[in-house]
């Protein structure tokens, strides 16, 4: 059997939302303590708190391309709260699966939006609830979600 379905080998082969938004509103770069590859993302929020773009670029393999494709996808059009209710397991869902080792790399552009967030957030001066406790430098790759089979 393949180990990568249709839906994660098209966001490898075509990437959405691939590049770096110029004078974001939110910077998040985070590096995975898993494999040490590294991930930015960028995003503009609009005067109603709605991430109205966001962007992505990595040192990332595919699978992580992959996930961060269809993360982006996920938050754009979302209010800074909604999209902070993102999980890796909703990505991985949406993605329709992702082998057990590749699930850290869902992992890295789950925490590179909140960081994107985290950064938009401390700019303006605003405290979103699905931020609390949130800290842009942990490494907190063992204790996420896996996705359900
Ligand atoms: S192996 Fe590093 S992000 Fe996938």
């Amino acid at each position: 059997m393949a180990m990568y379905n249709d839906k994660v080998m098209d966001h490898f082969m075509h990437p959405r939302n691939v590049g770096e938004i110029e004078n974001p509103d939110g910077l998040g770069k985070y590096g995975s303590p898993v494999c040490g590859d590294m991930m930015q993302i960028t995003i503009k929020v609009d005067d109603n708190d709605v991430i109205s773009d966001a962007k992505f670029q990595t040192f990332g393999c595919g699978s992580a391309i992959a996930s961060s494709s269809v993360a982006t996808e996920m938050i754009i059009g979302k209010t800074v709260d909604e999209a902070l209710e993102l999980t890796n397991k909703q990505i991985i869902n949406e993605l329709g699966g992702l082998p057990d080792v590749k699930i850290h790399c869902s992992v890295l552009a789950d925490h590179a939006i909140k960081s994107a967030i985290y950064d938009y957030a401390q700019k303006n001066g605003k405290t979103y609830k699905g931020l609390e406790g949130f800290d842009p430098d942990a490494d907190e790759d063992d204790h996420h979600d896996v996705a359900d089979e």
